[in-house]
């Protein structure tokens, strides 16, 4: 299957491997899809939406004020590899956002979302006008305190209870990246194997 041309318009970032783009209504469907195969994955880490109804409520928080959402997906099939949010936007004299982010189980460790969250920090950046992107992460999440480390994230902190995650408050390393610290980063390569 090749992505028809509509879509390949609305990518705003395209990599090596994948590409980034808003998520859409239309995404619905698989979207759901592939939250209800990658239970294991994402539990106990994020609470994502399983069903059509929670996929609404999720997209009706990305008013492009507060909060944007977008989807990682592979450009010559248009397949959802992963999703990638910017919420808590606050804007100057912070110009900040605080990022959630997940994978699938079915293309789950193949760099995919590292370079799809690369896009996400150069659009942040150059796009959304914003000066810091930070990460809130549970110490024992190693999947996703690699990925904010081969990003050149720094790890600013540590608050105890600090998200409640399905009904119970979990304690979060705080880490952040600026847009100079990205500035400073050569490309990142795809097939990097760090
Ligand atoms: C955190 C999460 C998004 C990380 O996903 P991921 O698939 O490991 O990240 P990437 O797509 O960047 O893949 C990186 C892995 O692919 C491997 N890889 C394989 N082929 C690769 C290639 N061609 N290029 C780069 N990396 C490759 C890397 O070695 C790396 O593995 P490692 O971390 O064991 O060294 C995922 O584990 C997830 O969805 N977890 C549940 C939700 C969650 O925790 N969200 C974040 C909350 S803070």
């Amino acid at each position: 299957m090749t992505v028809r041309a509509e879509t390949r318009a609305t990518f705003l970032r395209q990599g090596g491997r994948v590409a980034l783009r808003r998520v859409a209504a239309s995404d619905q469907e698989e979207f759901v899809g592939l939250v209800e195969a990658s239970r294991a994955l994402h539990r106990p880490w994020i609470v994502v939406p399983r069903t059509p109804e929670e996929f609404r409520t999720y997209l009706s928080r990305f008013d492009q004020t507060l909060a944007e959402g977008f989807v990682i997906c592979l450009p010559r099939s248009g397949a959802i590899v992963g999703f990638v949010n910017v919420n808590e936007i606050v804007r100057h004299p912070y110009q900040r956002g605080i990022i959630g982010y997940g994978a699938f189980a079915s293309t789950v460790g193949l760099g995919y979302m590292t370079e799809g969250v690369s896009l996400l920090l150069d659009y942040g950046f150059k796009n959304l006008g914003l000066h810091r992107i930070e990460a809130d992460i549970q110490p024992g999440n190693t999947a996703s305190l690699n990925l904010v480390r081969r990003l050149k994230f720094h790890r600013e902190g540590f608050s105890r209870g600090f998200i409640c995650i399905d009904g119970k408050w979990m304690d979060h390393e705080r880490w952040a990246i600026t847009s100079d610290i990205l500035a400073a980063q050569p490309p990142r390569s795809c097939s990097s194997s760090e």
